[in-house]
Parts: C-alpha cells; structure tokens; sequence
C-alpha cells in the first residue's frame, strides 16, 4: 500500500478521525448504530464517528471482529480498516500465571513462548495488536497494578520486556500480534502505591531505574507504545512534549505509535493541566500522541487549532502516518480480517498445547516460601485434607483475563483429584472476602483436618483484589483466614499453606508458625493442575520473588537495591539510635528479592573472581560451583550482583548484574560464571551520562539478594 498517497487524499477531518480510539462495545451492543449509550456519551462519541475512527480497544471474539470491520468497511469513505487493540497481558483464553509470577521463573525464553502462545490465540480471535508489555518498574507492594510488572529490578525487567516483545512480535506472522510498550513513564512509582497518583522524581533515577524496561521493549522491536495517567515532572504523560517528543521520538528514535492510556488525554483537565479540550489536543499534538483513547479532544478541537494556525497540518499528518504504516505491517490493506478465524479460534483456545505450556509456567513460577519437610506430599498417604477460600475455585486465573473463564480453570481441588487416588476430605473453611466475619464453617474444616493425614489449606487474595485499581493501604491476610489457618494448624500440623496473590503480602504469622508455604500466586488456568504437581514433588519448586515481601506495610516502597545512607543500619538484630530504622520494625523485608526454596538444597562454594583489577575495555570473570547436595533433581537461578562503592552519585548497596538458571540432578554440580565488563558496572551519573566511573567495586554471587560479597576489584 502506498500510504503516503492514501494519506494524501484524505481530508484535514479525515485525518483527524484516524487519530481517534473507541470501544468495540460501541459497534457491539448498538448494531441500529443509532443510539449510542453508555459511558461513550460521555466524551460526545456519536454516530458520525463509528465509520471514520481508525482503531478500537476491548475487542471480542471472532465472530464479532469480523461484523465490526465487515461493518465498517462497507460504510466508511475511505475503507481504511480498523487495527482491533486489546489487553493480552498474561494469556488470552489459555491464561498463565500472571507477570509477577512468571517473572518469578527467571526464564526469559518461558516468558516468550507464553507470549507467542497468547499471540496465536489472540490473533485469531481479531485481535491485531496487544497493550503489552507492562514494564513499570514495582517498588511498592500496596500498588494493585504490581501484578502486572515484572517486579522490582530494571535488569530483570529489561530481560522480560524484550523476551515478552519478541514472543507477542514474533516475525509479524500470521500468528503474532503488534506489541504495545506501557505505561510511559514510571508509572509504578504512584506515591503511596494508590493507583494513578502523583509521581515525582529526579531525571536521574528515572533514566537509571524506571525507563530502561521502556527503552528495552522498543529496541526488541515494540510497535507501539502507551503513555501513563501520571504526571512526569508535574506533567501528565500524555501532554508531556519532553517525555514523549524530544526523549522517545528524537532522542531514542522511536517512530512507532504513540498511544495515550483510557481516556488520560481528556483528564489532563482533571490533572489541572489543561482548561479544556483545546488545551488537550494543543499538548497532545505537540508531544506527538498519535492516538487519544476513548476521549476526543482531537476530533472536536484539532481542526480548529489547524485553521487558526497554532498546529500545522504536518503535525497531524506524521501520526496518522504512523497509524497508517502499522496497519500496513499488519497486513491489513491487504486483508483487513488478518488471521481472524472463528475455525481456528475453536482449535486453539485452550487446547492441550496450550494448556501444558500454561501448567508448565505455573510450576515455574511458584515460589516455595517455606518448608520444614512437609512437602512434597507422597502420593501413597491415605487422605489430605484440601481446605480453605481458595480451594475449590476456578478464580485463582489472574485478573488480566481477557476471555479465559473460571470454568475451564483447574481449581486446586481438582488438580488434586487428577493426580491423588487417595482420599480428599474438602472443606471451605470461610470465605475469601476481605469483609467477611462469617466463622461457621471453620469446625467442618477443622473436623476435614482432623481426619487426614496432611492438610493443603489454600488462603490469599481473591484475583480481583489486585491489578488495576486495587491499590491497598493493608497487606496482611483478613483476620477470618488467619482464624481459619490457626484452628487447622491445631488440628494437623502436618499442614501447608498454598497462597494465591497478585502482589507481596505481609505474611508474618504464616512465616513464624507454617510448616509450609507455596506461593503460586495468581496461577492461570492450569493453576491446580500445577499446584498438584509441585506439592506432589512431579515438580520441583524453583521459584524466586521477584519483589520483597515487606516485613510490614509500613516499609513500602522496599526494594533491595537502597541506597546506603549516611546512617547506614548494619544489622537488623543491633538495636543503634541514630541510625536509619524503624523503632517498631525491622529495616530488611520479610522475604528478600530473589528468594525462593527448593525441595533440594544446592551449596555455593569455590567464589572466584578472575583479577582484582579491571583495565578500561576489560573483563573479569566471577564464578561459583553450585552443588546439589539434597535428592532431588532441581533449578537454581544464581544471581549475581555488583554493588559500585563510591560514585559522583551514591550507589546502591547491590544491584542484580547476571543470573543464570541451571538444573542440576542429585550431587551433580557445575561452576556458573559472570562476565563482568565496563557495561555492567555503568550507570547515570549526576551529568545524565552512562558510564563506569573508576574506584571500587564488590562482587557477591548467592541465592538470592541478601547474600554478602566475596571480592574487590578496581576498575582503572
Ligand atoms: C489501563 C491500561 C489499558 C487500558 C485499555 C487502562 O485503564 O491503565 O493498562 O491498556 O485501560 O484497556
Ligand atoms: C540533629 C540536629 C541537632 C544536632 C545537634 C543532630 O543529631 O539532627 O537536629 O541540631 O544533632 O544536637
């Protein structure tokens, strides 16, 4: 398609239409197309628009896709076909565990192949093009959104957004669809952890920790990117011409579509920024958004802004350019269903395939919290109680579902059926519900418990109590299962937790007394299946957080990679004065990053590090033998970090640098080894310029982040 002759023949509206999103739902619930209801009045959305508009958000399935651009074809001037846009954030029909989690599985090419199978399964339903992936940067846990990141390290989210862009991508196949980097920037830095609230921060920080991941899924190819609701600098993301124009387009040099989230260029009014719909089209147009979600202050106010001369034309024409070209490379000039197949949606949505690829990751990405050999369970005692909110529900899929389904979702109840002949005594115990005060069915989980012979009793967050919205100023289990988990670890201490989350959770009771806790958290589809493989031991927890858990929600935002302070506490078991700390907490979390048990145990010996000095252009080599001295076969991922001693700004205490994920079968060991280059120890000094400063540097490889270095260098 010659784009830039279709571009133009089109008018100055036309144009201005391109730039426009609204919901499928407006095509779908009014096929008269004549009344146009629900919250899409709000934004004077009518008629006259539904043919002109070049993209939709929150599509359906198949069938449906294929009305809507039929539709819209057959009554649009121009015959531009509609690119359909959706949230496929951790699966599509076929869910697996959400992002929190999968991260968790330090497995890149895991998080790939799970992106391409959400892909081929989205793909054919219609969809073109995913917001995906989620890359913000998650410090604090009271954040609902957290469920969604990869966690607390740049490095690690830097690994998954690229394989997460590479999955979804692909080589723009049949089966891939267009990728959408978000939320642009440092979303998940809303003060307080309440969604869409106040961000501020120096430039510094955020080229150093919060827009790397962003920068990653753009140089992995991502077609697309959406801006944030929140302000950078004091100003909203969406209107903010150094974040968008002179940072992403000139000097990261990212031509591809810039999109602003739900409806967040119209609420640049709310934010205080803008007086009103001219504003918002005048500060969109100027930091090049390409298309407005929902709102439309472009097509009420551009064209005007265009005839008294304060937006040139031009502007307008390099977005709709860029919208034009991805409907180009998505082939949809060509043939605007694309891959859209009713047949194939049928074959594909959660077929077995899938449905392994999705098991699997849940195995991979639960952590074991604790265990003092309760787990694995043998399959040859003669009953377990199954007990507890969570137990006997599909809806432990993850709140990003897209069009998976709580009835085809294999509750922890069945998965133990699928792979225990023995007897299952089950019993609810009490509701999941964060207000409930309801205790009678805790005597008939407990009578469950009396009588067998091991208990898996399944407590946590509902699914829909994290993600978008679901910010929480508490982070401990409601009082009523915490009533529950005591009473049944009275009646059989041979008990495990199985917790369900979309975030860390203050768990400290369950730390202090549970024999045993496997976190799964938000599993997918195939969540009870996996969950009956890990607590059987078919497979072996391997597991590791990929954000703290807080000791208390009072230390949010924590993460392991803190500045030192010029009152650095030393130690948590020392109480000094005077020092940075808490008087009623300790400064460390409940559960470090990186941590995770396995039925194994590995031992770290023989820490090497090449040289004690670097030359500028050279590398040292660290490495570590890792042995497995327990008995069963298992995964270690070996983390290493560098922590930078002095710097012309101050440094963190550590800071993830490699890892490495390797399996080992009993009293099998293999030495790991960590290049270590001026590119891994550089980082933004106080002039905004990467680079290794010269001085010392420790190295420190161990299981998880709290382990201690084991060599010096210096770099010349
Ligand atoms: C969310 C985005 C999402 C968009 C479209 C917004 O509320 O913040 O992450 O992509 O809705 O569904
Ligand atoms: C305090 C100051 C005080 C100084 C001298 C410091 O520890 O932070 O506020 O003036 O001691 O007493």
């Amino acid at each position: 398609m010659d784009i830039k002759k279709l571009l133009s023949k089109l008018t100055l509206e036309e144009k201005i239409y391109q730039l426009m999103q609204i919901r499928a739902y407006t095509y779908l619930y009014d096929s008269s197309l004549n009344i146009i209801t629900g919250p899409d009045t709000k934004y004077g959305i009518d008629e006259k628009y539904v043919y002109e508009v070049g993209t939709v958000l929150n599509c359906g399935v198949a069938e449906n896709m294929i009305k809507i651009q039929e539709k819209y074809l057959a009554n649009s001037k121009n015959k531009i076909p509609l690119i359909f846009m959706q949230d496929v954030i951790h699966g599509y029909r076929t869910l697996y565990p959400i992002n929190l989690g999968l991260a968790s599985s330090f497995d890149t090419d895991l998080a790939e192949k799970c992106a391409a199978m959400a892909a081929k399964e989205a793909s054919v339903d219609g969809i073109h093009l995913t917001f995906a992936p989620m890359v913000d940067l998650a410090r604090d846990a009271r954040w609902g959104r957290v469920m969604e990141s990869s966690g607390e390290d740049t490095y690690l989210n830097c690994k998954m957004a690229e394989a997460t862009v590479k999955g979804y991508q692909g080589d723009f196949g049949k089966y891939n669809v267009a990728s959408c980097v978000k939320h642009f920037a440092a979303y998940g830095a809303a003060e307080g952890g309440r969604d869409y609230n106040t961000v501020d921060m120096s430039e510094r920080t955020l080229r150093e920790y919060y827009l790397p991941s962003y920068k990653a899924a753009i140089d992995a190819g991502a077609s697309s990117l959406m801006t944030a609701f929140n302000v950078v600098d004091g100003i909203p993301a969406a209107g903010n011409k150094w974040l968008v124009k002179d940072l992403l387009r000139d000097e990261w040099g990212f031509n591809g579509v810039v999109i602003s989230d739900y409806a967040a260029a119209y609420e640049m009014i709310n934010h205080g920024f803008c007086e009103d719909e001219k504003e918002v089209a005048y500060n969109a147009i100027n930091a090049t958004l390409d298309i407005e979600m929902v709102s439309n202050c472009y097509v009420l106010k551009l064209k005007e802004l265009v005839e008294e001369g304060k937006v040139k034309e031009s502007q307008i024409d390099e977005c709709v350019l860029r919208i034009l070209e991805l409907k180009d490379k998505l082939g949809l000039f060509d043939n605007p269903h694309r891959s859209t197949s009713p047949e194939e949606a049928a074959k594909f949505h959660v077929c077995p395939e899938h449905r392994a690829l999705a098991r699997y990751a849940a195995t991979q990405s639960a952590v074991l919290l604790k265990n003092e050999g309760v787990l694995p369970l043998s399959k040859d005692i003669g009953s377990i109680a199954v007990i507890g909110p969570l137990a006997n529900t599909g809806e432990i899929f993850g709140n990003w579902f897209c069009n998976g389904r709580a009835d085809e979702t294999i509750s922890v109840l069945d998965g133990i059926k699928n792979a225990y002949t023995g007897v299952i005594n089950y019993a609810e115990g009490c509701s999941v519900s964060r207000e409930s005060t309801d205790e009678s069915g805790i005597s008939e989980a407990v009578e469950a418990a009396k009588k067998s012979d091991a208990v898996i009793l399944c407590l946590g967050e509902h699914q829909f109590d994290n993600g978008e919205c679901k910010s929480k100023a508490f982070l401990d289990l409601p009082e009523i299962q915490y009533k529950l988990y005591r009473e049944i670890l009275k009646a059989n201490p041979n008990t495990a937790v199985v917790l369900f989350t979309g975030r860390p959770l203050t768990i400290r009771e369950l730390k202090d007394t549970s024999p045993a806790i496997l976190n799964m958290w938000e599993p997918g589809t195939e969540g009870g299946n996996a969950c009956a493989d890990l607590i059987f031991g078919d497979v072996n927890p391997s597991g590791k957080l990929t954000m703290s858990f807080p000791y208390t929600v009072g230390q949010c935002p924590l993460y392991y990679n803190y500045y030192t302070t010029g009152r650095p506490k030393v130690s948590d078991d020392i109480k000094n004065a005077y020092v940075t700390s808490y008087i009623d907490s300790p400064n460390g979390p409940l559960y470090p990053f990186g941590y995770g048990l396995s039925y194994t145990e590995f031992e770290y010996s023989d820490f090497n590090l090449s040289g004690d000095v670097m030359e500028r252009g050279g590398k040292l080599t660290a490495s570590v033998k890792v042995k497995n001295v327990g008995k069963y076969k298992g995964k270690e991922t070996v983390q290493m970090y560098i922590r930078d001693l002095f710097g012309s700004t101050v440094r963190p205490i550590k800071e993830l640098r490699g890892y490495e994920k390797i399996e080992l079968m009993p009293g099998e060991e293999r030495v790991v080894s960590f290049d270590i280059t001026e590119d891994t120890l550089a980082f933004y000094g106080s002039d905004l310029v990467k680079k290794a400063e010269s001085g010392k540097f420790h190295v420190f490889i161990g299981k998880n982040s709290a382990c201690t270095h084991f060599a010096e260098f210096v770099l010349k």
